[in-house]
């Protein structure tokens, strides 16, 4: 197939009119690109601003990212999900710190090398703050390109993906690696989205565009569909004890490895089952009015939550278990998204 005409000189005029205030454009350094970069790996960009001016603020630099303890850094986290993000970025800020006297290395090799820095990542930090001639393609860069040369490759293949990038390169402008590698995800994200909502008649791409001319954009790109996600019931204990509501630390891997929660059992168990349980546990207490249902939708599995209210007559938490004041939940424990709704009740709903 013939290389497509240049898309560059029609795509940065449209990004430099159009670009969204992503959190690290005013002043892309290093440091500010990667931490937004992984924060908007599965996260959304309006949720991921007012969590990286809180970030910043409290971490401005490699070192203070390095030196915080796992409870600011979690707290700091609370909400964006994927906590594995936070534990990489904080180990990858050692390294940099021990290795490279806390600047991040101009190198996407040595990039690549970092905890939680993956391909997509080190060509991001790489392109945008460093200006090396790198690629940066995630979902919104194989959409693009998927559609511009109306290609019907599996972008879920790692072959095709491979393929994809080298075109990606064939038109990267050497004067503006970042700005061409953002303006391809800015074009994804606003105008050749997915579905069936592509925006043909905004895109300053569509007088080349393949998959346009042929009518075939609304069936591009071709992916495998992901695996249907596993249900796990839970059951949800909201206990309230002279000293504040018992909260359990989860353990130190697996899924939410180290945040807090509810007192929590997997299972839909019954009332008198989950009684028994909260006695196996070392606590006291008598069950109330039940709590109002809710779910999180993880990855690869779902969590359909239920449980009851309960009160405990003393206020000693078992152990890896503490009594939280409203307070304390605000601003001392990380609480995962997945309990929005508990904690909700916790810091401000009255018990049932
Ligand atoms: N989404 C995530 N990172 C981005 C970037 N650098 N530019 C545009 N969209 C993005």
């Amino acid at each position: 197939m013939p290389t497509l005409e240049p898309i560059a000189p029609a795509l940065l005029p449209w990004f430099y009119k159009n670009a969204r205030a992503l959190p690290f454009r005013a002043d892309p350094t290093p440091y500010h690109v990667w931490v937004s970069e992984i924060m908007l790996q599965q996260t959304r960009v309006a949720a991921a601003l007012e969590h990286y001016r809180r970030f910043m603020q409290a971490l401005p630099t490699v070192a203070d990212l390095a030196a915080c303890g796992e409870e600011q850094l979690f707290k700091l986290w609370e909400g964006l999900g994927y906590y594995s993000r936070a534990r990489n970025l904080q180990k990858a800020a050692r390294i940099v710190c021990e290795t490279w006297g806390g600047r991040l290395p101009a190198s996407y090799e040595e990039l690549l090398r970092l905890p939680g820095v993956g391909e997509y990542t080190a060509g991001a930090i790489g392109s945008i703050a460093f200006g090396l001639p790198v690629p940066a393609v995630d979902g919104n860069v194989l959409r693009v390109f998927s559609r511009l040369y109306n290609d019907p490759g599996n972008i879920m293949d790692p072959a095709v993906k491979k393929a994809f990038t080298v075109r990606v390169m064939e038109h990267q402008p050497p004067a503006a690696p970042g700005d061409y590698n953002q303006a391809l995800m800015e074009l994804g994200a606003l105008v050749c989205l997915p579905g069936g909502a592509p925006q043909c008649c905004a895109c300053p791409l569509a007088r080349l565009c393949r998959a346009r001319a042929a009518g075939t954009q609304l069936g591009l790109p071709v992916k495998t569909k992901p695996k249907a996600r596993r249900v796990q019931p839970i059951t949800v204990l909201l206990v309230r004890g002279p000293g504040g509501w018992l909260l359990q630390k989860r353990p130190d891997t697996g899924l939410l490895a180290g945040l807090w929660q509810p007192v929590l059992f997997e299972g839909a168990l019954t009332r008198a089952q989950a009684a028994a349980a909260l006695a196996d546990l070392g606590v006291r207490a008598s069950l109330g009015g039940a709590l109002p249902p809710a779910k999180h939708v993880f990855s690869h599995i779902e969590w359909h939550m239920a449980g009851w209210y309960a009160t405990a007559a003393a206020g000693t938490a078992p152990a890896g278990c503490a009594f939280a004041g409203p307070e304390q939940l605000r601003a001392g424990y990380a609480l995962p998204g997945a309990f929005k709704v508990y904690k909700a009740l916790m810091t401000g709903g009255s018990q049932g």
